[in-house]
């Protein structure tokens, strides 16, 4: 079976559940716990769990967190292939409020120190069919090799251009068959790339044809899916290049979730999106959005980032 292959990031998480997001020069009391997550990770997780074979790549550092890498690899059945760099292992400051909604700080530590050099000997092997899966907490140059080496192997490669505040260039774009912004990252790369400034809050309430020409502006090659929070999910295809669906564009309705922590459901979405990939190559695209749409609601029913990932049987 075709695997997926994702380089990124991971880091230890410090989340504080409070009332509400701290305000510049607020002291707040709030409840604390700890675990895994950086982006990377977390679409790893979510895609072994999702039922793919996972390659995880990455940096860390000679520590603790490094340790519990390694450890949720092995429970997991993710083959990790990690570079040991002399800086410590990522960490993320996390504010979740009473909402589920969060802010984060990344101290990007190992994940700053992952070379291209050590990805792409990482990807060696990656062959047609495979889905690779990259993020942008770790350097673009990292982040481009994974990309080329999919593209020259002939397998899918997934841009989730998250965070929205890292700005990449049109040959990044063009390295991507498919591009995975949520609603604030795709404003950032229409305002980048497109030249229009349109607010993140108003995206979903944009026409089907208005998100449509935005998307085929952005990457007139491939694939785009916006993910909309509660508002679902866009998908917009180059005319000609369906990936098996019967629209070039089309809206797919949020699952319902009791929601108590959003913090790594973007994740979600493209761990499981990019596992439906490699598992069933022949469905429909709007299948694969769909699981990869109920996988994430799941994802949010729970607190915490990787370890929040579902399982199939759920
Ligand atoms: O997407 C959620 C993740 O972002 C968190 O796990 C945190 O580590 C940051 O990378």
């Amino acid at each position: 079976m075709a695997r997926v292959l994702v380089a990124g990031s991971f880091n230890v998480d410090h989340v504080w559940r409070v009332a509400t997001l701290p305000a510049p020069g607020a002291t707040l009391s709030g409840s604390y716990a700890t675990g895994p997550g950086g982006k990377g990770f977390n679409q790893a997780v979510a895609a072994r769990r999702a039922g793919a074979t996972t390659r995880f790549v990455c940096a860390l550092g000679d520590d603790v967190g490094a340790q519990l890498a390694r450890d949720l690899c092995a429970a997991d059945g993710i083959d990790l292939h990690a570079a040991v760099v002399a800086e410590p292992t990522g960490t993320a400051g996390i504010y979740v409020d009473a909402q589920g909604r969060n802010c984060i700080v990344i101290g990007s530590g190992a994940n700053g120190a992952l070379a291209p050099a050590f990805v792409t000997a990482a990807l060696e092997g990656v062959a047609a069919g495979d889905v690779v899966l990259v993020q942008l907490e770790s350097p673009l140059d990292a982040v481009a090799g994974a990309l080329e080496a999919a593209r020259a192997a002939g397998a899918t490669a997934i841009l989730n251009p998250a965070p929205a505040n890292v700005a990449i260039d049109e040959p990044m774009l063009v390295r991507a068959d498919l591009l995975t912004p949520n609603e604030t990252e795709f404003s950032a790369l229409v305002a980048r790339h497109v030249g229009e400034r349109i607010d993140a809050d108003a995206m979903s309430g944009l026409d089907q044809q208005r998100l449509h020409a935005l998307c085929r502006e952005l990457l007139p090659h491939g694939t785009v899916v916006v993910t909309l929070g509660a508002s679902g999910c866009f998908v917009s295809h180059p005319e000609g290049a369906l990936r098996g669906d019967t629209a070039a564009c089309y809206r797919v309705s949020a699952e319902p979730a009791q929601v108590v922590d959003t913090t790594g459901a973007g994740d979600a979405f493209n761990g499981a999106l990019a596992a439906a990939l490699a598992r069933r190559p022949d469905a429909a695209f709007i299948e694969h959005v769909r699981f990869a749409g109920r996988f994430a609601a799941r994802s949010t029913e729970q607190a915490g980032a990787a370890l929040a990932m579902p399982h199939l049987t759920e």
